[in-house]
C-alpha cells in the first residue's frame, strides 16, 4: 500500500486532499499544527495524524524516517495575503522555510514526488488573462512572494538533487470545510451570511472577476499529479471561466433562497480587477479535468 503525507491535512483543501486518497486505498498521513485547521475536518477518518509543526525539522526528521512517505502534498502554509503584508518574516519562515525542511527530508528519504499548493498570486497583475504558466510573475504581496520563491527552491532541489515535483497554481477554491477567513474566502464569508440571513458587503462595484474552482477538483489535480507519471512541472489549476462577484453573489441567492440585496462597501486598495488562469496545460498532460461548474459546485456547497 503506498503512502501519503499530506502537510496542512487538518485544513479546508488538504482534508479534501485526504479523502481523495483515502477513496483509493492509499495509507494517509497528516501533519498539521492546527494554526488554521481543525482537527474535526479528519477525525474518525482512516488518517494517522501527527499535531505537528513543519518548522520544526526534528520532529518532523522522525516523522520521514519513520514512516518514509512515497509522495507529499505540501499544502501547510500561511495562507493569508493580508498577514503577509503584517508579518512579512513569519510568512517567510512558513512558506519558505518550513518548504526548506520540506525539500530537504524529500531529499534524504527518497520520496517519489512532491506535489506542491501555489496560488494565481505568483501572477500578480496578469500579463494577459487568462493567464498562462509561461507568464510573466511579479506578485504584489508577500505571500505571492513566498509562494513563488517556494517555487523556485523545488526547482533547484529537482535541479540539483533530482527530487521530483508538480506545482499547482491554484485559482479561487471554495467549497465544504473553507474558513471564512481564508485567502479567497468570499464563497464561504457569503454562505456564512446567508446561513445566518446577515448583511453581505461587495467589495467595490462587483464587477471584478474571479476564477473560482471546486475544492473537488483541486484534490482531484493533487492526487492526479502525484500518482499520474508527471513530473517536473508547473500547472494551473482552475475551472478556467471567470464570473464577477455580483453575478456570483446573484447565483448564491438564487440557489439559497436568501432574500436580501447586497449593500457595496469601499474597493479593496491595490485589488485585481480581472483574474482567470488558463488550465489547458494540465488538461493536455494528465487525465484530470474539472467535473464541476461553478453552478454544479455551488449548489452542492449550499446543500450541505
Ligand atoms: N484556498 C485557496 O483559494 C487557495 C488558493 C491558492 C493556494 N492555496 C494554497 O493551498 C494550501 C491550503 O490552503 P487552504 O485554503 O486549505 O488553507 P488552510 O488554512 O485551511 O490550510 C492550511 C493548513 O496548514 C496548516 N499549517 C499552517 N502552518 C503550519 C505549520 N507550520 N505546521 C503544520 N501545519 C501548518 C494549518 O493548520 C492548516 O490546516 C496553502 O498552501 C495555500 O497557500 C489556497
Amino acid at each position: 500500500m503506498k503512502k501519503v503525507l499530506i502537510t496542512g491535512g487538518a485544513g479546508f483543501i488538504g482534508s479534501h486532499v485526504a479523502d481523495r486518497f483515502l477513496l483509493n486505498n492509499y495509507e494517509v498521513i497528516a501533519a498539521d499544527n492546527l494554526v488554521t485547521g481543525n482537527i474535526d475536518n479528519i477525525n474518525g477518518k482512516n488518517i494517522k495524524f501527527f499535531n505537528i509543526d513543519i518548522r520544526d525539522r526534528e520532529k518532523l526528521e522522525e516523522l520521514f524516517k519513520n514512516e518514509k512517505p512515497d509522495y507529499v502534498i505540501h499544502l501547510a502554509a500561511q495562507v493569508s495575503v493580508s498577514s503577509s503584508v503584517e508579518d512579512v518574516l513569519y510568512d517567510a519562515e512558513e512558506n519558505i522555510t518550513a518548504l526548506i525542511n520540506i525539500l530537504e527530508l524529500c531529499k534524504k528519504y527518497n520520496t517519489e514526488k512532491i506535489v506542491f499548493s501555489s496560488t494565481a498570486a505568483v501572477y500578480g497583475i496578469p500579463e494577459e488573462v487568462p493567464s498562462r504558466e509561461a507568464n510573466k510573475t511579479a506578485p504584489l504581496s508577500p505571500y505571492g512572494l513566498s509562494k513563488l520563491t517556494g517555487e523556485e527552491y523545488i526547482k533547484m532541489y529537482s535541479r540539483l538533487f533530482g527530487v521530483n515535483y508538480v506545482i499547482l497554481r491554484y485559482a479561487n477554491v471554495y467549497g465544504p470545510r473553507q474558513s471564512a477567513h481564508g485567502e479567497a474566502g468570499v464563497v464561504s464569508i457569503f454562505n456564512d451570511k446567508i446561513k445566518a440571513n446577515g448583511d453581505i458587503f461587495i467589495e467595490g462595484d462587483g464587477l471584478q472577476t474571479r476564477d473560482f474552482v471546486y475544492v473537488k477538483d483541486v484534490s482531484g489535480a493533487n492526487y492526479i499529479c502525484a500518482t499520474e507519471d508527471i513530473k517536473n512541472e508547473t500547472f494551473n489549476v482552475s475551472t478556467n471561466t471567470d464570473i464577477s462577484i455580483l453575478k456570483l453573489f446573484n447565483t448564491m441567492k438564487k440557489y439559497s433562497g436568501y432574500e436580501k440585496d447586497a449593500f457595496h462597501k469601499e474597493a479593496r486598495k491595490g485589488d485585481i480587477r480581472n483574474s482567470r488562469l488558463d488550465n489547458n496545460k494540465l488538461l493536455k498532460n494528465t487525465s484530470w479535468k474539472p467535473e464541476y461548474t461553478l453552478d454544479q459546485g455551488l449548489k452542492e456547497y449550499l446543500d450541505k
